[in-house]
C-alpha cells in the first residue's frame, strides 16, 4: 500500500560518504534518517556479545533474541545515536570486530527479513532519508527518489585513511584497500538483496567530488 510520506533511497558501498551525505540532506530537508547498516551492526554486536554463532541454523533465535530488545535511532541537530533498550551503543557498533562480522550478519535471510519491516515501518511513518545497500532495490522500490553513489576503491580507502588517521588509528593504505574491496565483493556477492543499483536510481560518482558537492547535486535532482 501506497503511503503520503516521502522517501530518499540512499544506496552505495561502503566508504562512499553515504552517512554524512544522508544526514546533511535529512538536516536539510527536515526529515528522519535512518542508518540501516547502524541495524545490521547492533544485530551483529548482540551476537558476538551473546556468543550466539553468525550462521544460517541460528540466524532466527538471532533475530527473535535481539529485537526483544528495543532499537532506538535518534537523530537530531545532525547527530545519530544508537540505543539497544537503554543503552547507547553508538560507538560499539564502529569496533573493527563488529565491522569484520556484520557483512556475515547481513547476509542472513531472516535477519535482512526483520531489519526489512522495521525499516518499511519507519519510513511509512515519516519522511526519511534512508541509507544502505538494498533500499531503492528491496525495501523501498517506490521511494519517491533513488540514488546510488559510488566512487574508486582507492579513493574510499583514501577517505578512511585519512577518517583513522584524524582519530589517531594508524592503519595501513594497502590493507584498506583490500579490506573496502573485499566487503564490497562480500555484500554485491551475496544471494538475498545484494548491493545493487535500481534500474531507476540516479547514479552518482562522488570518486571528484566532495560532500558538499553530492548534496548539491541530489537536491537539484529532487526539484
Ligand atoms: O553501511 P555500513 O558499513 O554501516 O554497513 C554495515 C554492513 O551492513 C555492510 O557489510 C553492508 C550491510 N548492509 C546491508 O547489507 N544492507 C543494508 N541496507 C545496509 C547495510
Amino acid at each position: 500500500m501506497k503511503n503520503n510520506t516521502i522517501s530518499i533511497a540512499l544506496d552505495g558501498p561502503a566508504g562512499v560518504g553515504k552517512s554524512t551525505i544522508a544526514k546533511a540532506l535529512a538536516l536539510e530537508l527536515g526529515y528522519s534518517y535512518v542508518d540501516t547498516g547502524a541495524m545490521y551492526r547492533a544485530v551483529t554486536l548482540f551476537a558476538l556479545e551473546n556468543n550466539i554463532p553468525i550462521d544460517a541454523d541460528h540466524q532466527q533465535t538471532m533475530l527473535e533474541l535481539a529485537m526483544r530488545k528495543e532499537f532506538r535511532f535518534i537523530f537530531s541537530d545532525g547527530l545519530f545515536q544508537v540505543y539497544f533498550g537503554d543503552r547507547d551503543i553508538t560507538d560499539e557498533i564502529r569496533s573493527l570486530e563488529v565491522t569484520r562480522n556484520v557483512s556475515y550478519v547481513a547476509a542472513l535471510p531472516a535477519v535482512r527479513a526483520g531489519m526489512c519491516a522495521l525499516q518499511r515501518n519507519m519510513a511509512a511513518d515519516a519522511n526519511v532519508v534512508m541509507e544502505g545497500r538494498d533500499i531503492g532495490t528491496v525495501v523501498l522500490p517506490d521511494a519517491t527518489y533513488k540514488f546510488f553513489l559510488t566512487a574508486s576503491v582507492e579513493i574510499r580507502a583514501r577517505r578512511r585513511y585519512l577518517e583513522l588517521s584524524a582519530r589517531g588509528i594508524s592503519v595501513s593504505f594497502e590493507d584498506l584497500c583490500r579490506e573496502i574491496a573485499a566487503r564490497d565483493n562480500l555484500d554485491s556477492s551475496r544471494s538475498h538483496a545484494p548491493l545493487r543499483k535500481a534500474p531507476d536510481a540516479v547514479e552518482i560518482d562522488t570518486t571528484d567530488m566532495n560532500i558538499e558537492e553530492v548534496v548539491a547535486r541530489i537536491l537539484s535532482y529532487m526539484e
